[in-house]
């Protein structure tokens, strides 16, 4: 059975939809959204999870009114201050995971600056902004075609984002929608898959507890006929 996921992913979504139930702007949203990161982060690896990422910013993202865009860039930063200092006192790694060349000088040095001091942790928290799972295989090829390796499975994982690190066991979705959206394609190969309606904002310790419960009682195969 599947016991406690080495690696989650969450694609934190429906905080548009969250903030619009309230009559508020999505901005609203988008700042409840971000103080939910934190405890669910802590919450998880305090059951024992190894590697937390969170899909924060899609490379599709980017088409969204320019308003929006500028508002999710500017709580990214804010949020990643927040998260750091938590995490320094912690144990925990923060890896902001993406594209970096499309994102603001200014948030690149808070980018850089953030996550330095959190180089000592054990426990990986990855944010992943501008980031899209097909651009990242893209970034790989390329990298491999340098180098001048052979295509492999494990020269690919080398060339990933994720490189190191587990694939996720469990991917979970909030906010109702039953897809990837481009979240981590490659990695997804065999990762146990959730998802629930509840929204973002919403989506509490219990409600962790209730995907790492569901996760728990999953057979993973495999492609073998019994564990
Ligand atoms: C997820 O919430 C946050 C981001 C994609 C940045 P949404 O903004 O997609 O919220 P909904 O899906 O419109 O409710
Ligand atoms: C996925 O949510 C991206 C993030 C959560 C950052 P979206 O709201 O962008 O996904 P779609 O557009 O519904 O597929
Ligand atoms: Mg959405």
């Amino acid at each position: 059975m599947g016991g406690i996921p080495r690696h989650i992913g969450i694609i934190m979504d429906g905080n548009g939809r969250w903030a619009e139930k309230r009559n508020k702007k999505r901005s609203y949203g988008h700042k409840a959204g971000s103080e939910n990161v934190q405890k669910i982060a802590e919450h998880a690896f305090t059951r024992g999870v190894e590697v937390v990422t969170l899909y924060a910013f899609s490379s599709e993202n980017w088409a969204r009114p320019k308003g929006e865009v500028e508002e999710l860039m500017h709580l990214l930063g804010d949020y990643l201050k927040k998260l750091a200092a938590k995490a320094v006192k912690n144990g925990i790694k923060i890896n902001v995971l993406g594209r970096k060349d499309r994102l603001s000088a200014k948030l690149n040095k808070i980018v850089a600056e953030q996550t330095a001091k959190t180089s000592g942790g054990k426990r990986i928290l990855n944010i992943l902004i501008d980031y899209g799972g097909r651009g990242e295989l893209v970034h790989a090829m390329n990298a491999l075609v340098e180098s001048g390796e052979t295509v492999t499975e494990e020269n690919i994982g080398k060339h990933l984002y994720t490189a190191g690190m587990p694939d996720p066991d469990l991917i979970i979705r909030t906010g109702g929608e039953v897809r990837l959206s481009n979240f981590l394609l490659y990695q997804a190969a065999y990762a146990e898959l959730y998802f629930t309606d509840v929204l973002w904002p919403d989506f509490d310790e219990a409600e962790l507890d209730k995907a790492l419960e569901n996760f728990a009682s999953r057979e993973r195969r495999y492609g073998k006929i019994e564990c």
